[in-house]
Parts: structure tokens; sequence; C-alpha cells
């Protein structure tokens, strides 16, 4: 189908660039169209004789125009750790993987946690950054800082329950509910990992005095009731407080079902899970390794059905990477204890679910819902989200019925290992465009460092 012509006269203008020959995901329909691009905006969407004059016009050949992927669980890491990724080498993955919005999580070195570590870290990114990227805080020991560090423009806070990362002690439950209300008063969310700290740490002592030390190990120690304790005491916790929150990869499917109820009492609750949730499971882990070590673990086959059932009937809200890269050393140790957790998931996670949307198990309007409108939504991106006119010009172009195998040794993350390497799956981003600017084109980064733009809460 064709798409309506805008009422408004454009041929007197000469707009940046014309993308012609597009398939578009425009309100919920893929339809044939152009795009005109205008100083970084979607200027008009119509046939090719509505068209302005453009300066420059790409023929995008028939691919699929989906809105700029979002992936709102990232860990850039830089700085101090820049030694892992670097926010250049971090967001070129996420061009390569079709992303062209990410969050940044707060685990650094320094760790942000105040105005001025996250300052420091935007300006390292600015002229670094080839996408977007908005900014993840911990919570400061003292709460006066959360309104500075709003102000400076962090889009969330984050909340690590397995270990204290940030100032707040996560052993008070009266300062999270202090930590909660204030970011409800501010109308900013809050993000958590659910793993419950005095569970999973008495598991792994007794494990490690028993000489327990493998995946299997690994598995025990961060079992389902370490992940459902965390997140029915943090539901209990905001049943007071009100807060927006967001629960990261969760993996079980007592999990999710205590989220679901949640969000059944009207809680102001989402969630998300991740591709290696969802395509792993725990047998996959034994065989693969430290590799596939991350932290919630993949689960048993159990829990990803019921991960896939959440996927399904949008209960769960969005999907997300959690890119976290470390060296192939630091995954490597012999005892698992020692292993550094994550899983780098920027350049597997659009092929993934495109092989599936291939399959029929998820339609291109669930990959839209979960990685471009509702991440927009829970993270108040406004300007993203969707293709529409006067939207910021982010594109993710995809070659669906592309087929090629996942080989990690050529990602543009520090980290090219993958538990995905070696498989075969159909569809592949092609072009990646963040505010109108060509960013990766056929795999490759065309773009100066600092061409993406860092988002700061308005
Ligand atoms: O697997 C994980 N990796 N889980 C986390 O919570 C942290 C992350 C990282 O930063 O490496
Ligand atoms: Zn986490
Ligand atoms: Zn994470």
């Amino acid at each position: 189908m064709q798409c309506s012509s805008s009422v408004k006269r454009a041929d007197s203008v000469t707009v940046d660039l014309i993308l012609s020959n597009a398939k578009a995901y425009l309100r919920k329909q893929i339809v044939d169209c152009n795009i005109a691009i205008d100083q970084g905006r979607i200027f008009k969407i119509g046939k090719k004789t509505t068209m302005p004059n453009a300066s420059t016009t790409i023929n995008l050949e028939g691919n699929l125009v989906l809105p700029g992927l979002i992936d709102a669980h990232v860990h850039l890491r830089d700085e101090g750790k820049a030694y892992k990724e670097t926010f250049y080498t971090g967001t070129a993955a996420a061009a390569a993987g079709g992303f062209t919005t990410i969050l940044d999580m707060p685990n650094n070195a320094p760790v942000t946690m105040s105005a001025e570590t996250l300052r420091n870290r935007m300006k390292t990114a600015e002229t670094e950054a080839l996408v977007n990227v908005a900014f993840y805080s911990e919570f400061p020991q003292n709460m006066q800082e959360i309104p500075r560090i709003v102000k400076e423009g962090a889009v969330a806070f984050k909340l690590f329950m397995t270990e204290q990362v940030g100032g707040l002690n996560i052993d008070d439950d009266n300062v999270i509910l202090e930590a909660f209300k204030t970011l409800s008063r501010l109308e900013v969310p809050v993000a958590v990992h659910a793993e419950d700290k005095q569970t999973s740490r008495k598991a792994e002592t007794e494990l490690k005095n028993a000489d327990r030390n493998d995946v299997e190990a690994f598995l025990e120690a961060h079992s389902e009731s370490v992940e459902l304790r965390a997140i029915e005491h943090l539901l209990d916790i905001d049943r007071k407080a009100d807060a927006q929150l967001h629960f990261c990869h969760v993996s079980t499917e007592n999990g999710l079902k205590a989220i679901v109820y949640g969000k059944k009492q009207k809680m102001p609750v989402t969630c998300e899970t991740t591709p290696h949730n969802l395509f792993l499971t725990a047998d996959d882990l034994r065989k693969i390794g430290m590799l596939a070590v991350t932290m919630p673990p993949v689960r048993e086959k159990r829990h990803v059905t019921a991960l896939w059932n959440g996927i399904k009937n949008g209960l769960i809200d969005i999907i997300a990477s959690d890119h976290a890269p470390h060296t192939l050393e630091e995954k490597k140790p012999r005892s698992v204890w020692d292993a550094k957790v994550g899983i780098p998931g920027l350049e597997t996670t659009l092929p993934l679910l495109l092989t599936e949307a291939n399959q029929g198990r998820l339609s291109i309007a669930d990959i839209v819902r979960l990685m471009a409108e509702k991440p927009a939504e829970i993270f108040k991106l406004k300007d993203k989200g969707c293709i529409e006119e006067k939207k910021a010009a982010d594109l993710t172009i995809v070659g669906l019925g592309i087929k090629h195998k996942i080989d990690a040794s050529r990602f543009k993350s520090k980290a090219k290992y993958s538990p995905f390497d070696g498989k075969q799956v159909q569809g592949k981003p092609v072009k990646t465009f963040v505010n109108g600017q060509l960013i990766m084109d056929d795999g490759e980064i065309v773009a100066k460092a600092g061409s993406g733009k860092l988002i700061r809460r308005e």
C-alpha cells in the first residue's frame, strides 16, 4: 500500500536527504514510501511525486525501514574500564547491530552516582559516541544529590540488588523506600537488577565450601528463588513509594508472574528480558561453559517457554541486550566464581529476533514494540520510537531475507566472542541512520566519532 501524502506542499524547498524506495513501518503497517529528512528530522513521508528536492538521495532498494531501535540496557564501560569497551567501540557495535539509541549503565569506574561523575562521563561520550546515548545513574549515598543528577540529565536510575554498587545501602529497606519516593516525586524511572544478595551469597559460600566451582554451581547459586525474592521485595517497597519500577533481564517463570501480579494491581511496573534468556537454555550453558555465564543466568526450558509467552502476550515490555563486554581472559578463569559475568549482545540481538520474525514466531510489529516504541515510552525519550514527520530521523534499515552466520571475530565491540558465534541467522541491519546521518552502511562505520547525540532528560 502507499502512504498518504502530506497536505503541506514541499516542492519549493530543498532538504538534506531523501530515502527512496523504502518499505517503512508506519503506524503499525509496512508501507511503500519515500522519506525526506532535513536537519536531522523527518521532514516528510510520501510518494515520490510529493517529495521536495534533496541534496542527496539514497535508494533503499525496497529494504525494510524500522524506527531506530533502542537498547535500554548497555554497559558501555570506558573511563576506568576502557580496556573492555569504549564509547566508540560500544556505539560502533550498536550502530552495526541496528541500534540508534542506547542507555548506558552506571557500574563503571568511577561508578556513575553523582552530578560530577555523570558530567565527566558525558564529556567523554560526547566526542566518541556514534549513536545517541542516554545515561543511568546509580543512587548516591546522600539523597540530596538525586535531584542534581536528574538536572544533569540522567534519564533513569539503576539499583543492583546483588551487591552494593552505588552509595545506597541495599540492606536497608528504609533508604530504598526513601530513594524510590524521591524518584516517584521527580517522575524518573528506576531500573533494578533483581537478585537477592543474602540468598545467593549463602548458596555461594556453601558451594565454595564443597569445592564446587563450575557453571552448574553458578546456576545453583543464582537459583530461581534468588530472582523471585528480590522481585517480591522490591514490589513490596514500591507499593509504598509508587515509583516507576522497571525490572531488568527477567529470567524466570515465577519472577515474571510476580511482576504480572503487580501490573494487575495497577502498579507502575514494566519489565525486560534479554536475547540470551530467550535463545539459550541451561543446557546450552553447560555445553558452552564460561562464555555464556551471565547474571541472572540462562535457565531451564520451562522458563524460556514462559518468557516467550510473556513476549507474545505483551506482558514483557521490552527486549534489551544487556551488552556486558569483558576481555576473553576475564571470561575464562578456572573457577566460575572468578569469571566476569556478562555477554556482549549489541551485534546479535537484532539478527536473532529477525530470524524469529522470518520463521513466524515474532512479527515485525512485535520487534518495533519491544525495541522502539516501549523503550521510548518507558524512558520518556520523546522524539524516538516511531517514524513520524518532525521526529528525529533515527532509522534502522533491515535486509529481512539476508542469510548469514554470526561471526564474533568481526564484531565492532572489543568483546569478540559470543555464545551465538557461528549460528545461522536470517535478517540483518544493513544501514543505520542517526539524526539523519548515515552511521553504518553494509556493516561498516561510515561516520566520525562524536556523530551521535547525548540525550539528557528534559
Ligand atoms: O551479567 C552481568 N553483567 N550482570 C550484571 O548485573 C552486571 C553485568 C556487567 O556489568 O558485566
Ligand atoms: Zn543486571
Ligand atoms: Zn546489565
